[in-house]
């Protein structure tokens, strides 16, 4: 039988360019080649796209500690193009299904697989509604709320409502969720331009820093509660893994929490009591059909032990993906290996193209 031609995207226009590239590098060593013939395809952070590169040439800085893990072999097979369409279109006799393992903007936010879907690829993972939804943090609470799922107390304003009228943003976030709140750009990931407001002043600089990155911006309610992590897998039948838990290192799980000091922890399975655990896989599994995600999402919750209170924070439908991440950790302690969930991933993503293909064509 010959073998699935993988074209492997990573990297991209991305404040988690970095974590992409260790997540492809991780997927490179332990994917399947008896089965699966790796194409990687690096995206700089200029977005240039550089076939046939594989991760670690990406990695820049020495500050980031990666073990080489690729297989030493020189993958490159198509020349060099800057062109999306050119190269997606010479890429169509050589790559039977791509796996984008990119995070963040223009990577899990529908971008990519928009362009996917065009170009009539299969590829991996949720597709372009459900990725946007699982990037835009506004909407994904909206769709959560209507579907019934328990979402904390949050507004959202556009970046220009609050540079014209700060005052009346400020009152309203002031007397609507009190403090301390956590202000967030609405469309990014790995936490980055968020921060917390004790008060009235610092919500003025969290206001301003996160409307740098986004011209939408959401405002939330602080939860108390241990931060627990569910990982789903499927399509149209999705289940839920074991559960985990996170412990910050930091006030709360930050960009250096989560990548530069390197001392949270991931408790997994995570201790709580068996009706809570029962209650955030059905919630996971809720949560992922809300978005009408496919493949793979990583949903995390808010979970207060005194009150047994269960809110959901948010989907990530292309969570961290090194061997070492949340997502492959919740499935191998839920029995599925890193090297057996990156087959069920692209069989699930073959599946689903497949499904598509049923369509019929008007
Ligand atoms: N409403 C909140 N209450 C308490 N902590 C929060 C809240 N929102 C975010 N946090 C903290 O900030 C972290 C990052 O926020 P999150 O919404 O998960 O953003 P990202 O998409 O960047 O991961 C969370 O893991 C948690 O530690
Ligand atoms: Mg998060």
């Amino acid at each position: 039988m010959s073998k699935i031609r993988v074209g492997l995207i990573f990297g991209g226009r991305s404040g988690e360019h970095e974590v992409s590239v260790l997540s492809a590098n991780s997927v490179m060593s332990a994917i399947n080649r008896d089965k699966y013939e790796v194409y990687p395809i690096g995206i700089t952070k200029e977005g240039k796209w550089l076939p046939g590169v594989v991760p670690e040439k990406l990695i820049a800085s020495g500050e980031l500690q990666v073990r080489q893990l690729n297989d030493g072999q020189d993958h490159s097979i198509v020349p060099i193009s800057n062109e999306q369409g050119q190269l997606l279109s010479s890429l169509q006799e050589q790559v039977d299904i791509f796996f984008p393992v990119m995070h963040g903007p223009y990577g899990e936010d529908g971008t990519i697989q928009g362009l996917l879907e065009i170009a009539g690829f299969p590829y991996v993972g949720g597709g372009v509604l459900a990725s946007a939804v699982g990037m835009d943090k506004v909407v994904m609470k909206a769709v959560f709320q209507q579907a019934g799922l328990p979402v904390g107390a949050y507004l959202g304003y556009l970046r220009k409502e609050w540079e014209s009228n700060p005052d009346l943003v400020l009152d309203q976030i002031e007397q609507q969720l009190g403090f301390p709140c956590f202000v967030k750009p609405a469309n990014l990931g790995s936490s980055v331009g968020i921060s917390k407001a004790h008060n009235r002043e610092e919500l003025v600089r969290s206001l301003n820093l996160a409307a740098e990155y986004d011209r939408k911006l959401i405002i939330e309610k602080m939860l108390i509660g241990r931060e627990i992590e569910c990982a789903v897998l499927g399509n149209d039948d999705p289940q839920a893994s074991v559960v985990g838990e996170i412990v910050p290192c930091a006030e709360f799980y930050d960009y250096e929490a989560k990548y530069v000091l390197n001392d949270s922890k991931l408790i997994i399975p995570a201790e709580l009591p068996e009706h809570l655990v029962k209650e955030v896989q059905q919630l996971a599994v809720k949560a992922f059909k809300a978005v009408d995600a496919s493949g793979l999402g990583r949903v995390d919750f808010f979970v207060n032990t005194e009150t047994n209170e269960v809110i959901i924070n948010e989907i990530n439908t292309m969570p961290g993906f090194t061997r070492i991440s949340m997502y492959p950790k919740l499935w191998e302690a839920s029995g599925i290996n890193y090297e057996d969930l990156i087959d069920r991933l692209i069989q699930l993503g073959l599946e689903r193209y497949r499904d598509k293909q049923r369509n019929r064509v008007c």
